[in-house]
């Protein structure tokens, strides 16, 4: 049968796809690989269908492969007699761990059949809640910021695992960038912040992300009114009308 990565989107529970509420709904058993992530899934699969899997706090590469190769000999036999799925924040194939448990798979499990149910993602759910349009033609990068780091480069960028925000900000701020923080966006879970200012969201919170766009960005939208033709077009609408209009 099948074992389903399936995004749960950014936190709340509603922001699920139906896909993914009719796969959660119709697998023998769910596993989820974080607290918050299980939380979402308790809103859609009761407690008896939901799985435990040990994931690993570590970076050290050997052990990190032990580990998924564990978790992924536990999922695989469950994987062959029925529906499983593996539910993580965002989507399954953005940062996520539903890749190492693919890769695992793959390598020592070829047999279980792998399909992906793709989630709203932080990438995008982002522009919303922060107020930012990605106009059609523009370049958006996606960087990881963890420990104070300052990607540089692209016009504009999404930064992820933003644990240090004022020594970001520093630099970002020295190459020219504006900088918007948004901390659990579209999350039950916490407080959402959206900030630019960086003492706000200088406590670490693994949730936060960061979009920063150069200051001296030239904006030439084919539909932006600018002030002028706004007033000329309210006072036609108001009757005072315009000379020539009629
Ligand atoms: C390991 S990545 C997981 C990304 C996820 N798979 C997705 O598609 O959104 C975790 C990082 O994504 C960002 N992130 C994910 N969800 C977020 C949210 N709801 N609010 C703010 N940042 C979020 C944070 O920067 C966090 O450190």
């Amino acid at each position: 049968m099948t074992l389903y990565g399936v995004g749960l989107g950014p936190g709340e529970s509603d922001l699920l796809t139906l896909r993914g509420k009719r796969v959660l709904e119709g697998a023998d058993v769910v596993y989820s690989p974080g607290r918050l992530s299980r939380s979402v899934v308790t809103d859609h699969v009761p407690e008896s269908r939901i799985g435990d899997l040990d994931f690993p706090m570590t970076r050290d590469p050997q052990e990190l492969r032990d580990a998924w190769r564990d978790a992924a000999a536990a999922v695989a036999p469950r994987a062959c007699d029925g529906d499983v799925a593996f539910a993580t924040l965002g989507d399954p194939n953005v940062y996520s761990t539903f890749g190492h448990l693919r890769r695992t798979l793959d390598a020592f499990h070829p047999d279980v059949d792998v399909e992906v149910v793709p989630g709203v993602s932080a990438v995008t759910a982002f522009t919303t809640a922060l107020g930012v349009e990605i106009d059609a033609g523009a370049g958006l990068s996606l960087r990881e910021a963890a420990q104070g780091n300052s990607p540089t480069g692209p016009d504009r960028m999404i930064l992820f695992k933003v644990t240090d925000a004022p020594a970001t900000h520093e630099g970002l701020l020295e190459a020219g960038y504006d900088v918007t923080y948004g901390r659990r966006l579209f999350m039950e879970q916490g407080e959402t912040l959206v900030t630019s200012d960086p003492q706000a969201v200088a406590e670490r919170d693994y949730y936060t992300l960061a979009y920063a766009e150069r200051g001296d960005l030239e904006k030439d939208r084919p539909t932006a009114f600018d002030d002028a033709r706004t007033e000329r077009a309210e006072s036609a609408a108001s009757g005072d009308g315009v000379p020539g209009d009629d």
